[in-house]
């Protein structure tokens, strides 16, 4: 940030030259130096969080506007032309009322799963059990609704792997992954998921053939609220990608992607099938013993 420039460290003799000839004038010691550098540090870092948590803020209400301005002029319709319209208009207009506020509730809950950052914050309970079971299961809950627009094909050379996770924390960070990638390919096409044991690791990849992702997106891609500069009308808040890589970092896993524009994307995570103690510090499983699910 501006004016925060690093002071140049001292030479050999830790003083500083240019006071050194001066004895009318304080000298300016190499501890001196470094406490400025470090509270200039702590500046320039309480800045970033403070414009972070502005753009934050900025972000949240911008996305709160968009629904509560469809639900006032749905409520206005209705309270002013509810005689004039059809039976037909009326349900849509509290249908869309409806579905607003399952919108809003959707932002402002995944806002505060944002915000928590410790496991029993996020309340982490992994036990051990079939990883394999849980992504079929996800990928077949997408294939039910979607199957006449996309292609769904589950690849795994293994018929279970045991890993210890937290199912509704996972469930929830791969739902939105196979989400994505039925939102993000309107136009359908083959979605793949694929699963296998690699080591002490499993490996999770879940590719499209969809508009994919401009390069200039793909750092940011985990913030909360930034989306790609593609996405035109498809919906969204751009708050999926920053809760599943949250999920996923609590697990002690890893999330990459790579894309390429109008052919597809491809999400690719790793996960350990066995929790480290570090990790499961602060989770309930540690923290009360008749819930310990995970064997030794
Ligand atoms: N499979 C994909 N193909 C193309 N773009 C993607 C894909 N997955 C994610 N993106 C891009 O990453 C952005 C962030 O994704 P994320 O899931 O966080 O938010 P979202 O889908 O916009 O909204 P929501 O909060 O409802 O998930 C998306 O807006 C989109 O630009
Ligand atoms: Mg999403």
């Amino acid at each position: 940030m501006q004016n925060s420039r690093r002071l140049p460290p001292l030479q050999n003799d830790q003083r500083d030259p240019a006071n050194s000839g001066n004895p009318g004038e304080p000298e300016v010691t190499e501890t001196d130096r470094l406490l400025v550098d470090r509270l200039l540090e702590k500046l320039r870092s309480e800045r970033q969080q403070r414009a972070r948590k502005d753009r934050c803020l900025s972000m949240i209400s911008h996305e709160l506007r968009t629904p509560l301005a469809s639900i006032q002029l749905s409520y206005d319709l209705l309270a002013q032309y509810s005689e004039q319209a059809t039976e037909e208009e009326r349900r849509r207009h509290l249908d869309n009322i409806r579905q607003q506020v399952a919108t809003l509730n959707e932002i402002v809950s995944d806002v505060v799963d944002l915000s928590k950052s410790t496991p029993e914050e996020l309340d982490f309970s992994p036990e051990r059990r079939d990883l394999l079971t849980l992504c079929r299961d996800i990928l077949e809950s997408f294939e039910l609704i979607h199957h006449r627009t996309h292609q769904f094909h589950f690849l795994s050379p293994q018929k279970e792997i045991l890993a210890e996770f937290d199912q509704k924390l996972l469930r929830r960070a791969l739902s939105n992954l196979v989400g994505n990638a039925v939102k993000y390919s309107p136009a359908g096409g083959d979605i793949r998921f694929g699963i296998q044991r690699v080591g002490q690791r499993a490996r999770i990849t879940i590719a499209d053939q969809g508009i994919g992702i401009p390069a200039d997106d793909t750092d940011y891609l985990f913030l909360a609220f930034h989306r790609g500069g593609n996405v035109g009308a498809l919906p969204g808040s751009g708050l999926g990608l920053a809760i599943a890589k949250q999920a996923i970092d609590l697990h002690g896993g890893d999330i990459q992607v790579s894309s390429e524009l109008n052919m597809g994307t491809t999400f690719q995570i790793t996960l350990p099938l066995r929790l480290s103690a570090e990790l499961l510090t602060g989770s309930r499983l540690l923290a009360s013993p008749t819930s310990a699910k995970i064997e030794a």
